[in-house]
């Protein structure tokens, strides 16, 4: 397949050079001002890409957008004029809700969402690095997106474990549930995921499940608010030595995913009239940190 990957950032790099190996013809699209991009994974021999060259984009079967949930909306306009209309949008980020407001200028193309647990790190703009293996779930956004099941072989065949999710809404919650609990705290106390299993961490864990919880019963999103309370505690020792996406954010003093994390569950609890004090809490603690940042 023709597939360019938008935003090759750590993710987007390292299905770049996965789906490369795997036979596909790969093109990058970002920020820099380049026409080529080598990339090295792991050990592996370095690669060449061709780099914002618009023909990949006009002839793309497939376009990963790996980019951050807050850039979705500005990069997407640009990319849709030089598309076709059968061009698959696979969209690759942490958080919900970056789609909400593009699905009419989407809804001609197929369109997919996935939720990913592998583990990337780009320590320099040439080298990604798999630190960790995971598993992919991709599914349908809209109508014509559910008839492209097959992207699920293509992506299985370069970087497995992937499977289909008819209600993929349903895994990226539960992503998000894990993501409202440990990037908010480790952002704000400046800690390694692992710190957070420090009993003095486990009430406002508890709440802040409990509150997301809530807000999924009332989207009818299925939840075991236990089996979620577990699975971060897992996550947790999982990544224990990682500093989550936010930490590093707040660190470098970049733009956070916090609006299509944490600021998505106030949204979807003031719709459903349902209070979620501790989420809103650490929303307005990283939104002021990030305003100190554009104020200085
Ligand atoms: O955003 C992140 O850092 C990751 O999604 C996770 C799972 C919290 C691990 O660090």
């Amino acid at each position: 397949m023709n597939i360019v990957i938008v935003g090759p950032g750590a993710i987007g790099s390292l299905w770049a050079t996965h789906l490369h190996q795997a036979g596909h013809q790969v093109a990058l699209w970002g920020t820099q001002n380049a026409t080529h991009w080598s990339l090295q994974c792991d050990e592996q021999p370095k690669l060449n890409f061709a780099y914002n060259q618009p023909d990949t984009l006009h002839r793309a079967d497939l376009l990963l957008i790996t980019v951050k949930a807050w850039q979705v909306a500005s990069a997407l306009p640009a990319l849709l004029e030089q598309i076709a209309d059968e061009t698959i949008l696979l969209f690759m980020h942490n958080g919900m809700g970056a789609l909400e407001a593009l699905s009419d200028r989407l809804a001609p193309y197929p369109v997919l969402l996935s939720t990913t647990t592998h583990g990337a790190l780009k320590p320099a703009p040439d080298k990604v690095l798999h630190t960790g293996q995971g598993q992919t779930q991709i599914g349908p956004f809209n109508t014509p997106g559910a008839r492209c099941e097959f992207v699920c072989d293509v992506l299985q065949h370069a970087l497995p474990q992937v499977s289909w999710n008819q209600h993929i809404e349903h895994a990226l919650w539960q992503k998000l549930a894990i993501n409202c609990a440990i990037n908010p705290l480790t952002a704000i106390e400046q800690i390694s995921n692992g710190e957070l299993a420090d009993p003095r961490y486990r009430a406002r864990l508890d709440n802040i499940i409990a509150e997301v919880a809530a807000v999924m019963r009332a989207e009818h999103i299925p939840v075991d608010q236990h089996a979620l309370r577990a699975t971060v505690d897992l996550v947790i020792a999982a990544t224990a030595r990682n500093r989550s996406s936010m930490h590093q954010d707040v660190v470098h003093q970049r733009q956070t995913e916090i609006d299509f994390i944490n600021g998505y569950v106030v949204r979807k609890a003031q719709q459903h009239g349902l209070a979620v004090p501790v989420n809103q809490q650490l929303y307005q603690h990283i939104q002021s940190l990030q305003q100190s940042w554009t104020q200085a």
